[in-house]
């Protein structure tokens, strides 16, 4: 075994308790609760949510590579909810809710952009970048005491991590830093505000939103649904809760599962990703055991060659493994260092049994030929990565394949084929195991803020 990677269960990749990358103890109380699958289809339990889930959590709403100059907007829905996110004349990001104070209008009616101001269609009247109401069409027709107030934009709690932008509709939740159950650095070390959106795509899927989470929140399914995987990537993840709901997995790439035999053949996914990391396949001496560790090695000297100086504050792990970090509630993101995977799980504004898999895959374009894109991105070859463009959004509709690769459409597949399962009355309800400790996590968080949002 290549050193510092072992596969055994619980996976511990034996980072120092003082690294990002360290192995968090596994909580003692963390149950064996069984929930009713009622959850993940009735109606009840979706409009719970919306009274007590939504609201109070911290809602990632955007990036801000996609609002660099003042004036630029981009939009963001979430069910019955849609935000604007407008960049500032001083810098700053102020979120509103996109609705007109006159009738009730959508302000805003494309996805992005950049505007002196907003302009309702309905009548004209027309806001600052700053939610401000500037002017009243034929303001004489009104009485002067019905607009005293100059109504505005109303303005909802916004913050910034990172590069990643957060809304929060409840006055009273607790601030964005303390909310991000993550520990300082985290996020900032992958320095997303460098990166741009190279594509997006958001598809329809015919499943509740926990039901989509559930399936990317575990790699235990790996060898079942996506055994083409196994040459180049280890199933058993190192699983890491955090407070708030937050939670990871470490998927160790760049080595063949524990399950197949043959340590020594090198697989050629994993010549392939030793290529995108600037070593010849053909020279490497090594066996399958040492690729990991070789395309380490590679990329740390990349770094320094292309002047990446993020890449000195990641681990070596990091540099080939995926951290699939999980965003309470409703976010999960791969984070790698040549870019980050967005995935956000959108409900459905009516359809407990419907939601929309919103995916921004972000990269930090480097002018070298010799420092391309990861193939796990599965990017379409006329793609613009440079970032010169912000590409539009892609909309699928459900029963298209969202063209995300072979993986995520096994992924289509067996989500519709959960839901239809779970509603059946022969389902008593989840049976997690260990390795399924961050579905526990996630759904015992929807459950407290239920149940504290019930009492208050
Ligand atoms: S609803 Fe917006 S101006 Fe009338
Ligand atoms: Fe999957």
């Amino acid at each position: 075994m290549a050193e510092g990677f072992r596969a055994e269960w619980p996976m511990d990749l034996g980072a120092p308790k003082t690294s990002l990358e360290a192995k968090q103890s596994r909580p003692k109380d963390i149950g064996l609760d069984v929930p009713s699958p009622s959850r993940y289809y009735s109606r009840e339990f979706m409009e719970l949510e919306w009274k007590h889930v939504w609201p109070r959590v911290w809602l990632l709403a955007g990036v801000t590579p996609d609002i660099k100059e003042p004036g630029d907007f981009t939009l963001f829905s979430h069910g019955h909810e849609e935000f604007i996110i407008a960049r500032q004349q001083d810098g700053s990001i102020k979120a509103f809710y996109n609705v007109c104070p006159h009738r009730g209008n959508r302000v805003c009616l494309v996805e992005q952009g950049s505007v002196a101001n907003f302009s309702c269609p309905f009548h004209g009247w027309k806001f600052g970048c700053d939610g401000k109401l500037e002017t009243v069409t034929e303001e004489k027709t009104f009485d002067p005491a019905l607009l005293k107030h100059r109504p505005g934009l109303t303005e909802v709690r916004c913050g910034v991590i990172g590069g990643l932008i957060f809304i929060n509709m409840d006055g009273k939740a607790p601030p964005l830093r303390e909310w991000i159950g993550l520990p300082p650095g985290y996020i900032e070390n992958y320095e997303i505000e460098n990166m741009n959106v190279v594509r997006h795509v958001r598809s329809e899927w015919m499943a509740n939103w926990k039901t989509g989470i559930d399936a990317f929140y575990e790699t235990y399914h790996l060898p079942h649904i996506h055994p083409q995987t196994q040459g180049v990537m280890e199933d058993y993840s190192q699983i890491d809760l955090y407070p708030n709901g937050f939670s990871r997995m470490i998927v160790p790439i760049g080595v063949k599962s524990h399950r197949i035999a043959d340590r020594a053949t090198v697989d050629p996914y994993q010549k392939f990703m030793m290529m995108e990391a600037g070593i010849d396949p053909e020279t490497f001496d090594g066996s399958a055991e040492d690729v990991r560790t070789a395309i380490q090695k590679s990329k740390r000297a990349r770094g320094k060659q292309f002047g990446l100086d993020y890449y000195d504050r990641l681990t070596d792990g990091q540099l080939t493994d995926s951290w699939a970090t999980g965003y309470f509630p409703n976010v999960q993101i791969g984070m790698h260092p040549e870019g980050v995977f967005i995935m956000r799980f959108q409900p459905h504004p009516t359809d407990p049994e419907r939601f929309y898999y919103d995916n921004m895959t972000m990269f930090r374009f480097v002018d070298d030929p010799g420092y391309t894109t990861p193939g796990w991105m599965g990017l379409p070859k006329d793609i613009d990565v440079t970032g010169a463009v912000r590409p539009e959004i892609e909309h699928v509709p459900a029963g298209i394949r969202p063209n995300l690769g072979e993986v995520l459409d096994q992924d289509v597949e067996l989500v519709a084929a959960v839901q239809r399962g779970v509603r059946s009355r022969g389902f008593r309800g989840p049976l997690w195991g260990e390795q399924e400790d961050r579905l526990r996590h996630f759904h015992r968080e929807i459950d407290r803020l239920i149940a504290s949002g019930r009492k208050s």
